[in-house]
């Protein structure tokens, strides 16, 4: 057998899988079949993103993620706000976040160094830590400063199906590093009387990103959060903005739910904590949602 001959075999498909004894299988891997040579799915990004603090951006995170994670999808969520609140909603220890996106940011660990699994199967996160808080300042000095998120895990993305990053509650560095990562940007939106002010400022950010920085960036939609049905305003909210953003709104609304906010203490997601709650039958409807609208903007993208 020549070098190259020993090469391939090695390299076969199939080989050492467990797929051993399966010789249709393997003769329809070996001879190139539409199954295998199907390119390889890059696993979509997406921004939470919000510059209003408390919207929901974190527990959309946690509980999409979950929720994708749990219809079989690989997940990994990226913190990428420095109150860490994800890394804590999920249970992370301070133990298991000394490496995680500061040190992904900084070049000083490679994606997979970073990762850690969750209690939840078919999730990872990337965990932050206190170092984050200075994150912006220091990148401020470093070479390609708006894309160090996306160099660090685009070789990587086949190995997930989503890649959620939860932004911190401003339009600063952390933020634009996302948005420059992302395929696309998901917008949670609280029902209250100012919901609509930040979104114009959000929006244009968005826009400014995308002429200068990443020019297939998209909005994937808008979540409207908190929603209370025995308050009118609510009913005046959602109207409003869905009169203002049409069918970027999802149908999903996610209600006002005590179970949501008390998840997160128990270092687990509402859909893990009481997954028969309303809170967590709505992040499982916007799961479904997205998935569906992630077909439809990878579908257009090919
Ligand atoms: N649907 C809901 N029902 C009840 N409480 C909720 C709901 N969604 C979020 N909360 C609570 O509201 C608070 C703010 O939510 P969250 O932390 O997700 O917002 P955020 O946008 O990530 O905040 P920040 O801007 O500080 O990062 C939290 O205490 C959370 O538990
Ligand atoms: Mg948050």
């Amino acid at each position: 057998m020549t070098s190259t001959e020993q090469e391939h075999s090695e390299q076969s498909p199939g080989a050492g899988t467990g797929w051993g004894d399966d010789s249709t299988l393997n003769a329809e891997l070996e001879a190139g079949s539409p199954a295998a040579a199907k390119p390889v799915r890059q696993g979509r990004v997406l921004a939470i993103a919000n510059q209003k603090g408390g919207v929901g951006k974190t527990t959309t995170a946690i509980n999409l993620a979950t929720a994708l994670a749990a219809v079989g999808e690989r997940v990994l969520l990226i913190d990428s706000d420095p109150q860490g609140n994800a890394s804590t909603g999920l249970g992370l220890t301070h133990e298991e976040r000394d490496f995680g996106t500061y040190e992904l940011l900084m070049g000083a660990a490679e994606l997979h160094e970073t990762i850690r699994p969750t209690k939840v199967p078919n999730l990872s996160i990337v965990p932050a830590n206190v170092e984050l808080a200075g994150a912006e300042l220091e990148m401020m000095d470093l070479e390609h400063r708006t894309h160090r998120l996306k160099h660090a895990i685009e070789n990587r993305l086949a190995e997930f199906d989503h890649i959620l990053i939860d932004c911190p509650p401003s339009l600063t560095l952390l933020t634009v590093n996302a948005m420059v990562a992302s395929d696309a940007v998901l917008v949670p939106l609280q029902c209250e009387f100012f919901a609509l002010e930040g979104l114009s400022q959000l929006l244009r950010t968005v826009e400014r990103v995308r002429t200068t920085l990443n020019p297939t960036l998209d909005v994937q939609g808008v979540v409207l959060t908190m929603f209370d049905k025995r308050n009118n305003l609510s009913d005046q909210v959602a109207a409003d903005v869905r009169g203002f953003l049409g069918e970027k709104v999802y149908e999903t609304v996610i209600p006002r739910n005590v179970r949501i906010s008390e998840a997160p203490s128990h270092g687990v997601p509402a859909l893990i904590y009481d997954h028969r709650a309303p809170g967590s039958t709505a992040y499982m409807a916007l799961a479904r949602e997205v998935i569906k609208r992630e077909q439809a903007l990878r579908d257009a993208a090919e």
